[in-house]
């Protein structure tokens, strides 16, 4: 009975202060740990006459350039996975956030919601994530060169990741025993929202920073502002 009280109440808050705690305090580190940088000038300088070169002997704006550049890029070598995790992480975001059942919880406890979305259409996307789990086990069991630098704890990542969506699933049809099935889900649910601040699923944050403020780490967009100090 103890077990099940803290499950349902003083874990939740806890979790989510975890998480709103800890995220709060990887930008903090971020932005104590990096400097705005100008871009290097000599690079530019450098780079300026090798573009020119290039340009004479290739038309960049026709569509076999353009189309050979997307084959080079990571969604034109592997589009069948890209596609995989754009799917996985869009239903594994906005799934809890509008969900029928969530919602009533937050409202009883906020007074405020999210909109919702109908149960069927929910339960669908709950299904998707499950199946794209189960995809990205198979690749990193049976691809070659995804098992070599695969370890034990990316096995542990998508277990997390996807046990809050497996449990919310069974005790939404009624599967096994209702009440030992939601304190299942509420467990796991807090376990991860409790550990993305603190393991590799701060790429969620990360993955922000790398590709749109840091320079030289792949940068989209104009290039980045910032360095490592
Ligand atoms: C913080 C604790 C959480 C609580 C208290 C909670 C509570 C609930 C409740 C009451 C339901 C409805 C079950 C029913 O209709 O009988 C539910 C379903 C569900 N929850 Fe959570 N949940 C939590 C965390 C999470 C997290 C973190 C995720 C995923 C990231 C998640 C994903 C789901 C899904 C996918 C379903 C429904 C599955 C379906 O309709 O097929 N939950 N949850
Ligand atoms: C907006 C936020 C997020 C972005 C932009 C993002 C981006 C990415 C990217 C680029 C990958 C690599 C895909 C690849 O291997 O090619 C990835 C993998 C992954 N992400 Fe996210 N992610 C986000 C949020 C999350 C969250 C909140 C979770 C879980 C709670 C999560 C769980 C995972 C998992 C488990 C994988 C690894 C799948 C595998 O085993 O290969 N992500 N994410």
């Amino acid at each position: 009975m103890f077990i099940s009280d803290l499950i349902n109440g003083p874990l939740v808050r806890f979790s989510f202060i975890c998480f709103f705690a800890g995220t709060l305090y990887q930008v903090l580190s971020f932005i104590t740990l990096s400097k705005t940088r100008d871009r290097h000038p000599a690079r530019q300088q450098r780079a300026a006459p090798e573009r020119k070169k290039e340009s004479d002997l290739l038309d960049r704006t026709s569509f076999a350039y353009r189309f050979a550049m997307f084959r080079l890029t990571v969604f034109g070598r592997y589009p069948v996975m890209m596609a995989v995790t754009i799917i996985f992480h869009l239903a594994l975001i906005l799934t809890p956030l509008f969900l029928f059942g969530h919602n009533i919880l937050l409202d009883v406890s906020t007074g405020l919601h999210f909109p919702s979305l109908p149960e069927s259409v929910t339960d669908s996307m709950t299904m998707t994530v499950l199946a794209c789990c189960l995809f990205f086990l198979f690749r990193r069991l049976f691809v070659k060169r995804v098992r070599a630098i695969t370890t034990f704890s990316d096995y542990m990542m998508l277990s997390i990741a996807g046990a809050p969506f497996l449990t919310g699933l069974l005790a939404y049809h009624h599967v096994g025993h209702y009440e030992t099935m939601i304190l299942a889900h509420m467990l796991s649910g807090e376990i991860m929202i409790m550990m993305l601040p603190f393991t590799k699923f701060i790429h969620m944050i990360y993955f922000f920073i790398n590709r749109f403020i840091l320079i030289n780490q792949n940068t989209l967009g104009k290039g980045g502002s910032r360095v490592w100090r």
